[in-house]
C-alpha cells in the first residue's frame, strides 16, 4: 500500500491505475464503518484509493476540529489489512495552500437539517469534496447513508459540475445494540454510550408507529422527541423530509413516492451525533 502525502505523489500513484480507482474520502479515525466502504470499493473496483484529511474549512469556529480524534498509523494499518492500494493524507497546506480562496455552494440541499444548525458545514464539505474528486478523477466514490445531508449534496455537486464520478451511498453500519458507528462515539464516556442510544430507539419507535399508518409529521417527530428526552439526549433536530429534496414533509405520503427519510440530531453531553433511517 502506497502512501501518498503531495499530489505530485497522488499524481504519480493514479498514472497507473487510469479511471478505475474506487474512492473512499474520509477523515480518518476509521471504523467499521469506513471499512464497510472500503470493502464495497475494493468489490467494484479494480484499484481502492482512500484520503485521510480533517477538512479544517467544514468544522465552525466552536467545533472540535482540535480535539478531532487522529490516528493516521492506526488508520494506515486498517487500510492495508483491508487491501487499499493507496492512501492520499494530505497536510492543509496540500489543499488549502496561502492564497486559496475558492470555494463550493450547494444551494437549498445545504441550508436545512445540520446545514442550519452548523453554518458554512457544508460549504467546507463541498469544496474538500470537489477538490478530492477533481484530484483522484475515480469511476466511483463511496460515501456512508449516516450523513444522508452530505450524501445528497455530494450527489447534486457531482452532477452539477460533471464530475463524471458515479456516487454510491452506503447503509449505515451499526454496533449490534443498534448504534450508528461513527468517530464521535469514542468521545463518550461512561453512562454516555447508553444514552446515545436514545437516538436510534427514536427512529425505530417512529418507524413503528409509521407502520400503524399514522401520516402526521408533527405526530412522528412527538415519538421520537420523547425517547430522546427520556434518554437524557438534547434535541438538535428531528425532521421528516423527501430524501431527494431534503424538504420537510407535513404529511406523509400514501405510497413510497417520494422516498421519506427521518433524521435526527442531539447531543449526548458535549458529543454531537447524528443519525436517520427510511420511513
Ligand atoms: O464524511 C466525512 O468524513 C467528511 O465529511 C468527508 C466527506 C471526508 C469530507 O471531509
Amino acid at each position: 500500500m502506497k502512501l501518498l502525502r503531495t499530489s505530485v505523489e497522488l499524481d504519480a500513484a493514479l498514472s497507473l491505475d487510469g479511471n478505475q480507482v474506487g474512492f473512499v474520502p474520509t477523515m480518518g479515525s476509521l471504523h467499521a464503518g469506513h471499512r464497510a466502504l472500503i470493502d464495497a470499493a475494493k468489490h467494484l473496483s479494480r484499484t481502492v484509493g482512500v484520503s485521510i484529511f480533517v477538512n479544517p474549512t467544514q468544522f465552525g469556529p466552536s467545533e472540535d476540529l482540535a480535539r478531532y480524534p487522529r490516528d493516521l498509523e492506526g488508520d494506515l494499518l486498517q487500510c492495508e489489512a483491508s487491501g487499499v492500494d493507496w492512501v492520499f493524507a494530505p497536510e492543509p497546506e496540500e489543499i488549502y495552500p496561502p492564497g486559496y480562496a475558492t470555494f463550493i455552494e450547494v444551494q437549498h440541499l445545504s441550508e436545512g437539517l445540520c446545514g442550519a444548525k452548523r453554518p458554512g458545514h457544508f460549504r467546507g464539505v463541498a469544496t474538500v469534496v470537489a477538490q478530492l474528486l477533481t484530484r483522484v478523477r475515480p469511476q466511483r466514490a463511496f460515501f456512508g447513508e449516516k450523513d444522508f445531508q452530505q450524501l445528497q449534496i455530494v450527489r447534486r455537486l457531482s452532477r452539477d459540475l460533471h464530475l463524471r464520478v458515479d456516487i454510491i451511498g452506503h447503509p449505515i453500519v451499526r454496533e449490534p445494540d443498534g448504534l450508528a458507528m461513527s468517530s464521535r462515539n469514542r468521545y463518550l464516556e461512561g453512562e454516555e454510550r447508553s444514552r446515545a442510544l436514545g437516538l436510534w430507539e427514536g427512529l425505530c419507535a417512529v418507524r413503528r408507529t409509521r407502520e400503524k399508518g399514522i401520516r402526521s409529521a408533527v405526530a412522528l417527530k412527538r415519538v421520537a422527541s420523547k425517547i430522546l428526552k427520556a434518554k437524557g439526549v438534547v434535541e438538535d433536530y428531528i425532521e421528516i423530509v423527501d430524501a431527494e429534496t431534503l424538504r420537510p414533509l407535513e404529511t406523509l405520503p400514501l405510497s413510497s413516492h417520494p422516498v421519506v427519510r427521518l433524521l435526527v440530531a442531539g447531543f449526548v453531553g458535549k458529543v454531537r451525533l447524528i443519525d436517520n433511517v427510511a420511513l
